[in-house]
């Protein structure tokens, strides 16, 4: 582990950063900090550094990752297309939560992307990623840093727990921001389409784009999804999940007592008190207004939650706009049976 200071401004030649970007220069996986969840980064042009990738997380093959850059040139050297609404999509919002899939002739590893002929492209909003990213002068591929189908890192003890010595290190660089993943866009046929809701909103892009449709692909579940990656069960935590009505906790609490069940409730910091004498476990998640609050500790509660061998965890349902669309979207997956596959 690399301990590194978010808090000054992180810079290339820190010693830690650098000895971290060897690793990742000798074809080695790395785990750095990013805004939204921990990554797992290796050399997105070396196909033996990306397979460790999906050999440490025990990812599907046919599940690709999204390229890291940190700056303008580095989109160059990827030989991707870029339109305009792209371009405005880039310039508002990187760094930052946003991943575009992009069309063009990559010079980057197969692997990297599952085979499909778009590359998905992200520029992280985090001094620490940016800094080992320049230091390695590679284009990282990086998908979250945690074991397939566990909840996403937001602390580097997270990833240790997942991955000790499966992986070359991790980049300690403290909790991380929004704790939910990339907003996942793909611009085709004249429609905007979210294929994962995320920290960019989807009234923030409407915004930016009042002419252009702008359109949830996740739940349009007719056709074969266009990001390969949510079709799987992710972000599952071992505790069965219940969303409900925040009104209708208490009760459910009581019930599932009487049948001598061991319960659990992501509360809000309205209800935290009552429903923490009630509970065997209980976290504050925040207001019920501030769904961008509780989607920064989900991943974490979750495997607090797990830890303590809970019969049943409850969970409000929040309206689904702004940063409440992807909170929703991670509740609903975590809250799913598993899909038979
Ligand atoms: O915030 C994030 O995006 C984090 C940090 C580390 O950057 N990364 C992350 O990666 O969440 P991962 O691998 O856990 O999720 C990548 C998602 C998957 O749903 C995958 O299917 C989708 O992006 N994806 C990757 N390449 C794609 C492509 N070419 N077309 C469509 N979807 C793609
Ligand atoms: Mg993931």
């Amino acid at each position: 582990i690399w301990t590194v200071d978010k808090n000054k401004k992180t810079l290339p030649s820190d010693p830690s950063i650098v000895e971290a970007a060897d690793y990742i220069k000798r074809g080695e996986v790395v785990a750095f900090p990013t805004e939204t969840v921990y990554g797992l980064g290796a050399d997105a042009s070396s196909r033996e550094a990306v397979n460790k990738i999906f050999a440490a997380k025990g990812r599907p093959g046919d599940n690709p990752l999204i390229v890291h850059i940190a700056d303008y040139p580095h989109l160059d050297n990827l030989n991707v297309q870029v339109d305009d609404v792209e371009r405005r999509l880039m310039e508002a919002f990187w760094p930052g939560p946003l991943t575009i899939v992009l069309h063009g002739i990559f010079p980057v590893s197969a692997n990297v992307t599952a085979g499909l002929d778009t590359l998905a492209v992200r520029m992280p909003d985090h001094p620490v990623a940016l800094a080992l990213i320049k230091a390695s002068g590679k284009a990282l591929a990086a998908p979250s840093a945690n074991l397939s189908g566990r909840p996403s890192p937001t602390k580097a003890s997270h990833v240790t727990f997942d991955l000790d010595r499966r992986i070359a290190g991790v980049v300690d660089g403290g909790e991380t921001g929004y704790g939910l993943e990339s907003t996942v866009v793909e611009w085709k046929d004249g429609v905007c389409w979210i294929l994962r809701p995320g920290g960019v909103t989807k009234e923030q892009i409407e915004k930016l784009l009042p002419d252009t449709p702008v359109r949830n692909e996740a739940g349009s579940s007719q056709e074969a999804p266009k990001s390969p990656g949510t079709k799987y069960r992710h972000y599952a935590p071992d505790t069965p999940l219940f969303l409900i009505e925040e009104s209708r906790i208490m009760n459910e609490v009581r019930r599932a007592r009487k049948q001598g069940k061991k319960t659990g409730v992501l509360s809000s910091s309205e209800s935290y008190k009552d429903l923490a004498e009630e509970a065997d476990f209980c976290l504050d998640m925040g207001s019920v207004h501030t769904p961008e609050v509780f989607s920064s500790r989900l991943y974490s509660a979750l495997r607090e939650a797990d830890e303590h061998r809970l019969d049943v965890l409850f969970c409000p349902v929040f309206e689904e706009t702004e940063m409440g669309a992807a909170l929703m979207n991670r509740l609903k997956k975590a809250a799913e049976e598993p899909a038979a596959e």
